[in-house]
């Protein structure tokens, strides 16, 4: 079957995130299918679990497996919560989804309340995409209007009501149970888990939570069914997939590919290659979190198997390239500094460790590095990973232990000559690093 696209086929439409246009377009019909009284919400979880649809947010957990967990009879709410947080650096995918394809989103969360048995969706988005909230309540509007939403949605009889929630910008909040905490109104601080959310999330109440990628698949699954679906790319992580290209390429931007296209083909073809005629240094393939690969080893498939095999991870597939000239410390020393930023400081090995790594980072950039740092980064990694209650910490440790590893060249020379080739440019009077920069 040729690859068809179902996020960005019709971005290029002026009025393509209208129910209009969607409904023009072949929108809702699977909705209404599954809202329809015979159909059965566990033939809807069968289906997405032979589909075998993976979760876009990250972990790639199978969303099917994930909606079996919640108790199918309990005297409480059931909540779905779609994470549209979207603030790994380096990833713009489910903004494009809410913005120009937003009824494909709704369409999804109607399937999966259907499934699961669901009354209340909540969006928690972004703070910051205010273009993307304005898309998103318009469409939910529409959607009302419609009758499509609502104490009978769809005329099924079903209630399903979706409210968009607005976060404050904090990375913290795309984690799970931190979202979750932030949407009962308290600081936004992640929870140990077991209980998984889908026992007892929000409000203490059974929760799915799903990303916005995950969800918009659905519709598609339903059309095409799971042996079509599973088809596109590898069996065990198919599907169509947003990769975001950012960095030294001649043409960066959000392309939809199937699940498992070579990296090297995503950079030379569709983003256009690395830019001005140089070679590849390094690329992180999974957003900021991933182990880093060198340019040797980017003969890789784009999909979850294929990238842990490497080493690395597929993520939130934020595809970040560097060029031969980029100084891994600089490159480095900017992500630390945003993990230092974000951590929510509950676990000492977070909020100690992601500062130390900016710090240690921080001092070789500026000239003022030892050759013992090397070890002491990999030491304050390895004191980091596993050992608190997200991942938050174990997302700045493999970046942090990877880069030094592969590039343990450009950290000597920054410690033996002065600091990164960028601060010595800066400060060309300064020699060996002989300022204070506290
Ligand atoms: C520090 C951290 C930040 C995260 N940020 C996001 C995010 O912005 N968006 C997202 O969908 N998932 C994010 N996740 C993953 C979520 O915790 C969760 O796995 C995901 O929303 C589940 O949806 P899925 O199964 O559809 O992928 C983050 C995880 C961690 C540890
Ligand atoms: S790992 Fe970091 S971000 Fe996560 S709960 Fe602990 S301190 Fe907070």
């Amino acid at each position: 079957m040729a690859f068809r696209k179902i996020f960005t086929q019709h971005i290029q439409k002026k009025t393509c995130h209208t129910m209009a246009f969607y409904k023009q377009h072949g929108g809702y019909e699977q909705a209404k299918a599954a809202l329809s009284k015979r159909k059965k919400p566990d033939t809807l979880i069968d289906l997405v679990k032979a589909s075998n649809l993976r979760g876009r947010g990250g972990a790639g957990f199978p969303t099917g497996v994930k909606w079996g967990f919640v108790p199918k009879t309990t005297d409480k709410p059931k909540y779905l919560v779609v994470n549209a947080d979207e603030s790994e650096p380096g990833t713009f995918k489910d903004r494009l989804i809410m913005e120009k394809n937003p009824h494909l989103l709704l369409e999804g969360i109607l399937i999966c309340c259907k499934a699961v048995g669901i009354e209340t969706a909540y969006i928690y988005i972004r703070g910051e995409f205010v273009f993307a909230t304005e898309r998103l309540q318009k469409a939910i509007d529409e959607a009302y209007d419609a009758g499509f939403l609502g104490n009978n949605a769809l005329g099924s009889g079903q209630r399903i009501d979706v409210t968009v929630h607005r976060g404050a910008g904090a990375y913290i909040c795309g984690e799970e149970t931190g979202m979750l905490t932030s949407l009962e109104g308290d600081r936004g601080n992640p929870k140990l888990k077991p209980p998984f959310p889908a026992i007892e999330g929000v409000f203490g109440c059974p929760t799915v939570v799903n990303n916005v990628e995950t969800l918009a698949n659905l519709p598609y699954i339903l059309e095409i069914g799971a042996d079509a679906y599973r088809a596109i790319g590898p069996e065990n992580s198919p599907g169509p997939k947003l990769f975001c290209v950012s960095g030294h390429v001649e043409n960066p931007g959000t392309f939809e590919l199937p699940m498992g296209v070579p990296l090297r083909t995503l950079i030379d073809k569709h983003a256009g290659g690395v830019w001005k005629g140089r070679k590849l240094k390094a690329v992180i393939p999974g957003g900021s979190s991933a182990h880093v690969l060198t340019a040797d080893e980017c003969d890789v498939a784009m999909d979850i198997e294929s990238l842990a095999a490497a080493g690395t991870m597929l993520g939130s597939a934020g595809v970040i390239v560097m060029d031969e000239t980029t100084c891994m410390v600089d490159a480095m020393l900017n992500v630390m500094r945003f993990y230092h930023h974000e951590s929510c400081g509950q676990c000492t090995p977070c909020r100690e460790g992601t500062g130390w790594l900016a710090k240690i980072t921080h001092r070789i950039a500026h000239g003022e590095g030892r050759m013992e740092d090397l070890d002491l980064i990999q030491d304050v990694c390895d004191r980091m990973v596993g050992k608190t209650i997200c991942a938050l910490a174990d997302a700045a440790a493999f970046p942090a232990e990877s880069i030094v590893k592969k590039f343990k060249s450009d950290f000597e020379s920054a410690i033996q000559n002065g600091g990164s080739p960028a601060w010595k440019k800066r400060h060309p009077s300064v020699v060996g690093g002989a300022a204070s920069h506290a």
